[in-house]
Formats: C-alpha cells, structure tokens, sequence
C-alpha cells in the first residue's frame, strides 16, 4: 500500500473495501454453513460451529456496519439455525466458547437491531457459560472430557485456558441486560482466579492451568497449542490482554487494566518487526519458525480497545501497533487481489503441536482483522 500518496482514511476504506467484497461473495457460497479455516484458499465448514462459528457472524455484522448493506443481515442470520440447533439439541456439545460463539452472533444482533429474540438466546447462552462454574476452585471449566481415562482429557473437568478470559463479556454483557449480578460474580471470579495461575507473575501466560475439580487446589500450567508448558503461545498473548480489557471495560477494577497493559508490553516486546508474531514465542529458531496472522489480528483489534483506557507512551504504543499491523498484515500477509482465495488473511496457525491447520487462512483471524479495520474508521459498536 502506498502510505506516502493516501490518507490513513483511505487506506483503512481500501481494505475495509476488500473485506467487505470478499465477505460478501464469499456468502453466497457459504449460505447457512460455518466456515472455520481454508485448505487451498476454500474454507472448509464446521457443522455445528466448533468454537469458530461467531466469527463468520461477526464478520457480517462488521460488514454490515461499515456499508449500511442489509444483504450482510441476511447473511449474518443464515446460519444461526447452526448455532440454536447446537445450544438446544446438543447442550453437552457446548463449552466455554460460548462467548465466542454467542457474542458475534446474537448478542452483536441485540446491539444492532434491538431484537428481542436475539437477547432471549444470547441470555441463554450466558447461562450455559455460568453453569460451567466450579465454585470450590472459583473457575468456569474450559472443556469437556473428550476422552474418558485419557489422562490429558481427565484433566479438562479441572481445566482453565486462557482463551476463556475472552468469552466472558458474555457474561458481563448478561449481567448488565437481565440485571442478574451472578453473571457478573462469576466472570469476576473467573478473571480473578486467572490472575493468579494462568497469568505468570511477569504477565506472560500459560496456555491452560490445571486445577483439583473436587477442591479447587490450583496444580500446574499446562499447554496444548503451545511450544512446551513454560512457553509463551502468541496467540494466548493476545487472548489475554484482550480478555482483561474487556474486563476492566465492565468492572472497572483497576487490577484488570493492569494485567492488560503487562499482558500487552510482552506481547509488543516479543512480536517481530513486522508485526505478526510466530506461532509461540519460546521457539529455538524463530526465523524458522511459522507466524500466526491471527494473533496479529487479534493483537491490532484489542490494543485499540485497550488504548482507550490508558493514556500517554502505552496509548500511543498500543495505537501505533494496531496501525502498523494491519498495514503489515494487508501487504505480507493478505489475499488482496487474488479472488480465487476466500480467505482475508494467509499465515495463520491453528495448532502446531498437531499439525492441524498450520499455515491457512482462519476465520477468527479474519474477523479481528476485520474489527480492528472497523476501529480505526470508528465504525463499529463493540459485540464484546
Ligand atoms: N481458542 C482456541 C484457539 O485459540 O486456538
């Protein structure tokens, strides 16, 4: 992109251009599916959402905020059949991504249409976070066991991961809109006992953290996405500055804005010149090793966030970040001008450790990039 001949306006209207287009062809393809990663620049669908459905809702309801085009509505809903089929049908299916998968759809209908359904189902949803509280340990377990006497899966009934601290806007959200203060007592709680475990003592996070489920003892962290136990998962970096802006947005306590702003001084220390991280920050060889656009974009949409709230070097750090990033991710990193390619942003890293859906296209990738694009033209109501 040439910085020098265009505005920073005009630049964010190209790409919100491209993200708006792509989005909207790539629709009439999807219909009512889910898309979750590309294989050969076509995204391949999860049935029931996996924890990646919200993001192609949340995608058109930012598309439908940066055009006015009420096609991206449409769209929007198409596939929340999906999403009611998995909640109602198949509740032992759902897990802590419900925030993930509930705020980008419904609860983001509620904010932009008023619909009273949309809130009723998004309430819901918060319920079946809530109900994953175990009050001995005061956590909300991540996931549910897989496998029965695996021992990595007999763990998940004791199991926090730090991708949680992102889904509990949800339940502030519902906190705020039923008047029910539980919502909100558990997501503090949830926030609190994070801080002390998943959250290292120099804010750096382990991916998960591991915990008695009978008596809520704190054991050992854990990862599963990441390099090794102690590493640093870039992606869990930005997990978790996001999630304690969020929560310091809703609370108010001090203590969240503190670990967000640490969170994101390790992440900005860490990230490449360009500006999109490796896959973990503790590999041996990092000019070896994969980037994860993803948590590039994450990163950009939730520093803007943060920067609302703090003032000074750390806002224009963050700010200057998110700017810097999205261009990055536009020029390296984008499928801007190749139309076979329904993705937005290539280089993302879903799960090294198994080699699954390394180096593709991901639709969480895509909406944050999407959402910090938003930002920065002050288009957009947040779905958080
Ligand atoms: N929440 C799962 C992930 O970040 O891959």
């Amino acid at each position: 992109m040439h910085t020098d001949k265009m505005n920073m306006t005009e630049q964010w209207t190209t790409i919100a251009q491209f993200i708006t287009d792509r989005t909207k062809r790539n629709a009439m393809r999807f219909q009512d599916k889910l898309p979750a990663q590309t294989k050969d620049g076509r995204y391949e669908f999860a049935d029931n959402g996996f924890w990646t459905g919200g993001f192609w809702t949340g995608l058109n309801w930012l598309s439908y905020e940066l055009t006015g085009d009420d096609s991206y509505v449409t769209s929007a809903r198409a596939s929340y059949p999906r999403l009611l089929k998995r909640m109602y049908e198949t509740p032992e299916t759902m897990d802590h991504d419900t925030g993930f998968l509930f705020s980008l759809s419904f609860v983001a209908d509620y904010k932009l249409t008023g619909s009273p359904e949309a809130k009723r189902i998004a309430l819901d949803a918060a319920d079946r976070l809530r109900e994953r509280f175990n009050e001995k340990g005061r956590f909300i377990q991540a996931w549910n066991v897989w496998k029965p006497g695996d021992p990595f899966s007999e763990e998940n009934r004791g199991r926090i991961i730090i991708d949680c601290m992102y889904n509990l806007p949800l339940l502030f959200w519902a906190a705020e809109v039923s008047g029910d203060s539980d919502y909100r007592r558990v997501a503090e709680a949830h926030a609190d006992t994070c801080a002390s475990t998943i959250i290292r003592s120099d804010y750096t996070a382990y991916h998960t953290y591991v915990f008695d489920p009978l008596t809520g003892e704190p054991k050992y962290g854990r990862t599963f996405q990441g390099y090794s136990d102690d590493s640093v998962w870039s992606r869990g970096q930005t997990w978790a500055i996001g999630g304690y802006t969020y929560a310091y947005r809703y609370t108010g306590k001090q203590e969240y804005l503190t670990i967000a702003v640490g969170c994101a001084k390790q992440y900005l220390n860490r990230v490449e010149r360009d500006y999109v991280p490796v896959w973990d920050f503790s590999v041996p060889d990092r000019e070896a090793a994969l980037r994860d656009s993803s948590a590039a974009a994450i990163a950009a949409a939730s520093l803007l966030e943060l920067a609302k709230y703090v003032e000074g070097d750390d806002r224009s750090a963050f700010t200057e970040y998110a700017k810097h990033a999205v261009l990055s991710l536009y020029d390296a990193y984008s499928t801007a001008g190749d139309e076979d390619n329904e993705g937005l942003l290539l280089h993302g890293c879903s799960h090294h450790p198994m080699n699954s859906h390394v180096d593709c296209s991901l639709i969480y990738g895509d909406y944050y990039y999407a959402e910090a694009v938003a930002r920065l033209l002050g288009a957009t109501k947040s779905y958080w």
